[in-house]
């Protein structure tokens, strides 16, 4: 059997591999072993594997002796970054470091997740490629990038995987439309940000893709398509039978009503370039992902 620890499991990407990989409806339960076909997920969150600690990180992948440490653990409370910078530091960038060395160590692969939000998107009008320089203007993904490089220091065998607007079993942005339909006729979103929101159960069959092969390097995971937060929002709750409207806002009037917000990216579509350049891996229309995720939720 080889081995894969999952770390950060009970969030919405470690839920998304458990489903996957072993079929786990009620999604990933911390600390257990779950076999599926010829790998094993050894489960873990920060419980009973703290990422940010090295010694405890070290010790588990010594035991374990893992075929690979797929990290599904992060901060991702992209405004709670701001406030909360060297929590962020810790889990975002010296966690990913600490799997890195101990992945290299035991001779496991690594697949790291990051963020879209490692790009400024100033400007910008046509998809960032994997060979784009990155520039973030939040503390989260200063923290991301910073955790992209440690990987690539220490890791031997590496993927990092860039997804964007992830949504799955968890707390998330279609999530909080729908219960803000419940109480309101109208909900403002901005309309000055556009992206590819990505449901966590495709980029799940991405890094399923990927893991197997030697075709490691950096990669962006994406649906296709791209919307601003207001399409998606509108499209959720269209989707839903929802008769509330969207009030489609900049993200200057946003943040006079919801200050202490993070300064985001404009403009962060991905182009899955990489996957396109070296798999045969397509990821899903983001209107169709999202269709099946409603789908999955009645
Ligand atoms: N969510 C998005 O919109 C988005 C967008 C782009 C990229 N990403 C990236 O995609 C990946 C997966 O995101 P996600 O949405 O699945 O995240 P998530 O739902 O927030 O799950 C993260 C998990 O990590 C756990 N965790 C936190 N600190 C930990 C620690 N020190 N040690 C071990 N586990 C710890 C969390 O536990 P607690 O809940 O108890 O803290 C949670 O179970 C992350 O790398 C994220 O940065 C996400």
């Amino acid at each position: 059997m080889k081995k894969i620890i999952v770390t950060g499991c009970n969030g919405q990407l470690g839920r998304a591999i458990n489903q996957l990989y072993a079929g786990n409806i009620d999604g990933a339960v911390a600390h257990s072993t779950v076999s599926a076909g010829e790998y094993e997920l050894v489960n873990t969150d920060v419980a009973e594997l703290d990422i940010t600690d090295i010694e405890a990180v070290m010790k588990f992948a010594r035991e374990v002796k893992p075929y690979a440490i797929i990290n599904c653990a992060a901060y991702t409370a992209v405004d709670a970054c701001e406030e909360h910078g060297d929590l962020a530091y810790k889990i975002n960038a010296i966690g990913a470091r600490n799997l890195a060395i101990a992945a290299s160590e035991t001779g496991a692969k690594l697949m790291h997740i990051s963020t879209d939000y490692v790009f400024e998107g100033n400007n910008r009008t046509t998809p960032y490629t994997e060979f784009d320089e990155v520039n973030p203007k939040s503390m989260y993904g200063a923290t991301k990038r910073a955790g992209e490089d440690f990987v690539k220091q220490f890791a031997d065998r590496y993927f990092i995987v860039r997804t964007a607007w992830l949504y799955g079993d968890g707390k998330n942005f279609a999530k909080t439309m729908l219960r803000l339909s419940e109480n309101h006729d109208v909900i403002s979103v901005v309309n000055d940000q556009v992206g590819s929101p990505t449901s966590a159960s495709e980029l799940a069959k991405a890094i399923q893709a990927l893991l197997p092969t030697e075709n490691y390097g950096l990669f962006h995971g994406t649906c296709e398509g791209s919307c601003s937060w207001a399409d998606f929002a509108a499209e959720v709750l269209r989707l839903a039978g929802k008769t509330t409207r969207i009030n489609p806002v900049s993200t200057e009037e946003y943040k006079k009503m919801n200050p202490n917000q993070a300064d985001r990216p404009s403009y962060s579509i991905l182009d899955n370039y990489m996957l396109r350049l070296t798999t045969d891996f397509k990821f899903a229309q983001w209107e169709d992902a999202i269709a099946e995720y409603m789908q999955g939720m009645q």
